[in-house]
């Protein structure tokens, strides 16, 4: 018998079926499947940028708005009527967006599309949210409760965790989101690395934990997008990535709010471990927007290393 496309969605679990089983709170799993869904109108805006590399004219020969800004305009305009939305705050804006009425549960953090500068080059790129209760100017053990993060890549793939595990979707032909990997679960040691940051530019603890991964033989994978270097680690499940601190910016370039929170959050829920090299990502509190930290996100082995390295302890 061929496979049909009814036998696929037979067998396939969708998202929201998914979150449902999982027991995940109504208004949460809701917002969840909203924000998936955006993935698919952010996927088109950035074909359609495509074209625009390939020489095709907007027909209205309007002024583009670049890609970055697209994708916050369309996460805005949905989480504006999602009802479950009090607070906005994306990497593309500088201040925080009031888009509730007041009372609503949920503030959202988004990097509507990280790494969008490697569009020209065809490698996959990203969105990154946190959906937290009450503040987002706390630790983000205390208010984070999901995060996900959409790959687009050759396939469009979407992780999320509502504090229940870790898993993975892929968009299908017929447009849904189905369970591709349950419950993810890094190993206690990986063997890949992802290294941020010009090598001049480490401090000398850090070039040392480096060349001790590199004796051990660890292989190196870094694409230069967050999203698709983390996402390595957790489908190969386990490994390494860190952009730390540099001698001219001694808290490295990744923000804490848009994108090391939401990764930690889904890496600790798959039995992986994220710190600045000293102190947890989600134990360190957020007064600023844009606050930025070092990061050492992976496997138990390789993030306890680091603090080893980094610490002298
Ligand atoms: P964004 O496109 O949202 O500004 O973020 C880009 C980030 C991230 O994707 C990646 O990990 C990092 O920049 C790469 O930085 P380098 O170019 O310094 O390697
Ligand atoms: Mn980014
Ligand atoms: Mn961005």
């Amino acid at each position: 018998m061929g496979e049909g496309i009814s036998d696929y969605t037979k067998f396939s679990v969708d998202l929201r079926r998914h979150m449902w089983k999982a027991g995940v709170e109504m208004e949460l799993r809701r917002l969840i499947w909203q924000i998936a869904v955006m993935g698919k109108y952010i996927s088109a805006k950035i074909h359609e940028s495509n074209r625009k590399l390939a020489g095709f004219k907007n027909i209205f020969d309007e002024e583009q708005l670049d890609l970055d800004k697209s994708a916050d305009e369309i996460l805005k305009n949905q989480l504006q009527y999602s009802g479950f939305v009090r607070e906005y705050a994306s990497e593309e804006r500088d201040a925080v967006m009031q888009i509730g009425q007041g009372n609503e549960k949920y503030f959202i953090t988004a990097d509507p599309l990280d790494g969008s500068s490697l569009v020209e080059t065809n490698l996959a790129i990203g969105t990154i949210i946190g959906i937290h209760k009450e503040s987002i100017f706390a630790e983000g053990r205390n208010t984070l409760v999901a995060s996900m993060y959409i790959t687009y890549g050759p396939l469009i793939t979407m992780v999320y965790s509502a504090g229940k595990g870790t898993h993975e979707f892929v968009l299908n032909r017929e447009g849904e989101y189905v369970l591709s990997e349950e419950n993810i679960q890094l190993r206690e040691r990986g063997d890949i690395y992802s290294l941020g940051g010009l090598r001049r530019e480490w401090t000398p603890e850090h070039l040392k934990y480096i060349e001790f991964l590199e004796t051990e033989g660890y292989k190196l994978r870094y694409s230069g997008g967050f999203v698709p270097d983390i996402n390595q680690v957790l489908i190969k499940r386990g490994g390494i990535f860190t952009y730390p601190a540099l001698k001219k910016s001694p808290k490295g370039k990744l923000r804490l709010l848009f994108e090391l929170q939401p990764m930690a959050f889904i890496i600790e829920q798959a039995g992986g471990k994220a710190t600045d090299g000293k102190e947890e990502i989600l134990s360190i509190k957020v007064d600023d927007l844009n606050q930025r930290s070092a990061i050492y996100i992976g496997s138990r082995f390789e993030v306890e290393k680091a603090r080893e390295f980094l610490t002298g302890r």
